[in-house]
């Protein structure tokens, strides 16, 4: 590879600072172009406030079961403005945290917005400032997308980033799609003392999961007092006073929902601002960048990655995406390998799944599926945290791991043990067989295979 290779990026998201830090790890001389925030959707309107606000709920719960550990604490009270002041100082951190690793790995940062010319030639708009380059990376992530719902606007729904914005808590809110979003802002406004409805079009909580587990997600959410209503097509939404009302049809009943707010969490579509795929012909594919298997677009010295690509729009997608479209712009042959790719939803109790779900491994072949309930799980019983179970799919044959789905404490972290033995191909007896620390929630991982491979430990 040579090191006087130029490489720009586009956009310095979780997709495009990595692919800047890789392509300067390798000796190129990089450009970083940023219209907003460094640090994109993930650390700006994503993942990180949103962990900020669901951890808070998490503590006001901690305190509010207090008196089980024998600790009198009282009824948590919510001060919000103060919830809201800790989730901005936690991303103001980590931005400045991303700003100075950039900084340290000399890439020069433009902070205006960027047009592509074409191939090695870019322009920052606002100075009017000529790039060229021998690579350019598109890195433009992603918006929310509005359905086509009559009267949404008009009720003045919010999208994602008017929630994260959002000044005082409201004291009801109805949610359009019981996706991964809807699922976490329900759990962080049920969790502060909101009212909650969700309405969800498909007939489970979360499309896509393994059925059993979306079940117990949406009893476990009922339980709660969210009420989840899946099935549901919504047909308009109308301002009525200070409240939004929502009408829809569920189970061939026609019904409606009135609420201080409405959130739209109806997935998210890739944007290319600066980038006009029509004139550059940029192959496109259902409105994201078409790339190969190596992130290369139609343009010759185009690579891009992120949720500009489309795909599983995950920030850790994005992340091995950017790094890939790094090594190969400066002549790598890495391929992105999207076989093992964990996908979680911090509620409570926590979900993280990879690989496939049990009907869609039924529908590929035989299989075998071991359970393990956290109810056996000494750890869970310590912390009172006993909801939830561990599913480990394998094919009939060979045992191979075809899919891992958490549902219970800790979920989110224990599901990269089963994105390494999928990635490793282990079995379920080499998983099993892998001494696992006691007393950890890690176990219950290890009992669940254990139960395909001669019988879990803890389970009658
Ligand atoms: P999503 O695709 O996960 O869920 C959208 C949901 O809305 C779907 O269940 C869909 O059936 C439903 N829906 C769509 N139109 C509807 C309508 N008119 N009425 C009722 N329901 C409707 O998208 P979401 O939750 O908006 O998230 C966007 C992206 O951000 C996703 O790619 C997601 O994976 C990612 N994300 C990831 C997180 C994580 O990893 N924990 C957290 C938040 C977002």
């Amino acid at each position: 590879m040579s090191s006087a290779k130029k490489v720009i990026v586009i956009g310095g998201g979780i997709a495009g600072y990595p692919a800047a830090i890789k392509a300067a790890r390798l000796g190129a001389q990089v450009t970083l172009l940023e219209k907003a925030d460094m640090g994109g959707t993930c650390l700006n309107w994503g993942c990180i406030p949103t962990k900020s606000l669901l951890h808070a709920a998490e503590v006001a719960h901690t305190v509010e079961n207090a008196a089980a550990f024998g600790i009198r604490a009282g009824k948590p009270q919510v001060d919000f403005p103060v919830v809201m002041k800790r989730k901005d100082q936690v991303v103001a951190q980590l931005r400045k945290g991303v700003e100075s690793l950039v900084a340290a790995k000399k890439i020069e940062l433009i902070r205006e917005e960027a047009r592509l010319l074409g191939p090695g030639a870019v322009l920052a708009a606002a100075s009017g400032r000529e790039l060229t380059a021998d690579a350019v990376i598109l890195a433009t992530g992603s918006a929310p997308a509005m359905p086509p719902i009559p009267g949404l606007e008009k009720a003045g729904a919010w999208d994602s980033n008017d929630f994260l914005a959002m000044k005082t808590l409201p004291a009801s809110a109805v949610i359009i799609g019981g996706g991964v979003i809807g699922v976490e802002f329900a759990q962080i406004l049920a969790g502060l003392g909101a009212k909650v409805t969700v309405l969800e079009m498909m007939d489970q909580v979360a499309p896509g999961l393994d059925r059993e587990i979306a079940g117990l997600l949406a009893n476990a959410l009922n339980g709660q007092g969210i009420e989840v209503i899946t099935g549901a097509t919504v047909s308009k939404a109308a301002k009525q006073g200070r409240q939004k009302r929502l009408h829809y049809q569920a189970g061939g009943e026609q019904a409606q929902v009135k609420a201080d707010c409405l959130i739209v969490a109806a997935g998210r579509k890739p944007v290319t601002p600066g980038v006009d795929p029509d004139k550059l012909g940029l192959a496109m594919e259902n409105g994201a960048i078409k790339v190969d298997a190596r992130m290369a677009t139609s343009l010759p010295g185009v690579w891009a990655a992120g949720d500009v690509v489309g795909g599983a729009m995950l920030a850790h997608v994005a992340l091995a995406e950017g790094e890939c479209a790094a090594v190969n712009a400066l002549g790598g042959q890495r391929r992105m390998d999207y076989r093992a790719v964990p996908s979680c939803i911090y509620s409570r109790p926590e979900v993280a799944s990879v690989g496939l779900g049990e009907e869609a491994a039924r529908e590929k072949g035989d299989i075998k599926v071991g359970r393990f309930s956290f109810a056996g799980c000494g750890k869970a019983v310590v912390s009172q945290n006993t909801e939830g179970l561990v599913k480990v799919i394998t094919g009939a044959q060979h045992g191979e791991i075809l899919g891992v789905h958490i549902i219970g404490p800790r979920a989110t972290d224990l599901i990269a043990e089963g994105v390494l033995a999928m990635g490793l191909e282990c079995t379920a007896e080499e998983l099993a067989h892998a001494m696992h620390p006691h007393p950890t929630y890690s176990e219950a991982l290890m009992e669940a295979a254990l139960s395909l491979a001669g019988g879990a430990v803890h389970m009658p």
